[in-house]
């Protein structure tokens, strides 16, 4: 096993780094039918998925990925059940807690997407001093979405926008698609070259619903807990292989 994470700790030689995604978000799907199919609570499967994060972020690290955005909570999922909601904080601030040394060691710089004031405060707490301690990080992007929804995402850009119309700072006819974009979570870094999807579902289920108007989609039936560097050098490779035409022939 560890003779396996070694070989892998290069980038494989059938990858070709001039067409590596530069950027890669991830769908982290299939926790709970991980634990189930192991007859666990649905929360052992949230532990085990931030394992498979944490060596996810290490991966793009070492292969050279730019910029990677994982959706960890969305606007939806305050629906589950309080105590899944509750671990599921929990969690990300644990996760936080862990990483951060070694993250501001490699030069990671993290950043969060989504309404972050309808967060427990000790999560807003952890979250504030990660972000200000990577804030001036040149290395990878990392960006979590936490209580992150598309249409959200969107409305608070046209609020926004609106606002400054309403104080003569800009006119309706100059919102271009970058004025708009320069209003989104995701101000100032390239669109998603790649999103993988985890445990086989076909959605976008409200993640960067703008972003990916033209990003490649990669679904796989593996859960996320099992998404380990050969799947992700399956998901490159398969990118690797796709012909981006961007509306030309
Ligand atoms: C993804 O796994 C994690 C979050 C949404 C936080 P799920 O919890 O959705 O796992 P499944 O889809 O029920 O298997
Ligand atoms: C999307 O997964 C949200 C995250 C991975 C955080 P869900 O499991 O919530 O999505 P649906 O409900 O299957 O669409
Ligand atoms: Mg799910």
């Amino acid at each position: 096993m560890i003779t396996q994470q070694t070989e892998l700790q290069y980038l494989p030689p059938d990858l070709k780094r001039e067409l590596l995604p530069q950027h890669v978000a991830v769908i982290m799907d299939g926790n709970g039918r991980w634990a189930k199919s192991r007859g666990l609570p649905r929360i052992m499967g949230h532990k085990a998925g931030a394992d498979t994060l944490k060596n996810l972020l290490r991966c793009c690290e070492d292969w050279g990925i730019q910029a990677l955005t994982v959706y960890a909570f969305s606007t939806e999922n305050w629906k589950r059940p309080r105590e899944e909601v509750n671990f599921l904080m929990a969690l990300i601030r644990r996760f936080l807690r862990q990483e951060l040394k070694e993250m501001v060691q490699k030069n990671v710089h993290i950043e969060f997407m989504g309404v972050l004031s309808e967060l427990p405060l000790s999560l807003q707490q952890e979250i504030s001093r990660s972000t200000e301690a990577t804030r001036h990080n040149t290395g990878i992007r990392f960006s979590i979405a936490t209580n992150y929804g598309g249409r959200q995402e969107i409305l608070q850009a046209c609020r926004a926008i609106s606002q400054k119309v309403q104080n003569g700072l800009i006119k309706p006819e100059d919102i271009s698609e970058e004025v708009f974009e320069a209003h989104l979570y995701t101000a100032g870094v390239a669109d998603p070259d790649l999103l993988i999807r985890t445990s086989g579902e076909m959605r976008l289920s409200n993640f960067l619903l703008w972003q990916m108007a033209y990003g490649e989609i990669y679904i796989t039936d593996a859960l996320w807990p099992d998404f380990d560097r050969n799947e992700f050098h399956r998901a490159l490779s398969a990118y690797q292989q796709r012909e981006r035409r961007f509306g030309k022939v």
